[in-house]
């Protein structure tokens, strides 16, 4: 089976029997051989990769900017599933995150502009003065998407599906792409 066709099947099953948010990811990032990860949530699902949307400016965009390999873990204990994936990060069309901005409410608009993400404030009263210049700044206008607010694709070259068994027995599936073809092979648990 194609592998974008069982990460669908997986994550419809998800959206119907996990209780919490099913699009919440494991990001892992590098940066100088340091290993980072974060949960993110996955909002597009494209033909080729699957897209969030972040901070350019933030911790995980700086180490974007500088290593493209990313990775990406799903865990859905209810349906005792995980997906890894592993691949290359690309910034999507202006007009995609356009649309995705202007669908957020709009108090997650004003929060794009309000947080200097991952870097250090001087108080949590900080961020409510800077809410309340954002506030005055937008009113009576549409907010518009800050330029370092962006959706990054991460287009695969590798998955694996793991099912949890019995007895520590679990199934564990890799697809890989070699010339182009996506490649099966069963993984030992
Ligand atoms: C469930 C969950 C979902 C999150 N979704 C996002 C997201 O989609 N985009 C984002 O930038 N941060 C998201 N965050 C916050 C990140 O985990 C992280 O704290 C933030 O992006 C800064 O990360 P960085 O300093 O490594 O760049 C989420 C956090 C949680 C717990």
């Amino acid at each position: 089976m194609n592998p974008f066709k069982k990460f669908n099947l997986w994550f419809n099953l998800a959206k119907k029997n996990h209780p919490f948010d099913h699009t919440a990811f494991a990001l892992g990032t590098t940066i100088n051989k340091e290993v980072y990860v974060r949960m993110v949530l996955l909002k597009i699902i494209m033909e080729d990769g699957f897209v969030f949307f972040t901070n350019l400016k933030s911790k995980k965009g700086q180490h974007f900017n500088a290593n493209k390999n990313l990775s990406m873990c799903f865990y859905w204990e209810s349906i005792h599933k995980q997906i890894r994936i592993v691949g290359k990060g690309s910034i999507v069309s202006k007009k995609i995150s356009d649309d995705y901005f202007n669908s957020r409410p709009r108090g997650s608009q004003i929060g794009a502009w309000v947080s200097k993400q991952s870097s250090e404030i001087p108080s949590f009263d900080y961020l409510k003065k800077r809410e309340m210049h954002f506030e005055k700044k937008f009113k009576d206008y549409q907010v518009p998407r800050p330029d370092y607010w962006e959706g990054i694709k991460i287009k695969p070259r590798e998955f694996e599906f793991w099912q949890q068994g019995d007895y520590r027995l679990h199934k564990r599936e890799a697809y890989y792409l070699k010339n182009n073809n996506w490649k099966r092979k069963i993984l030992s648990p």
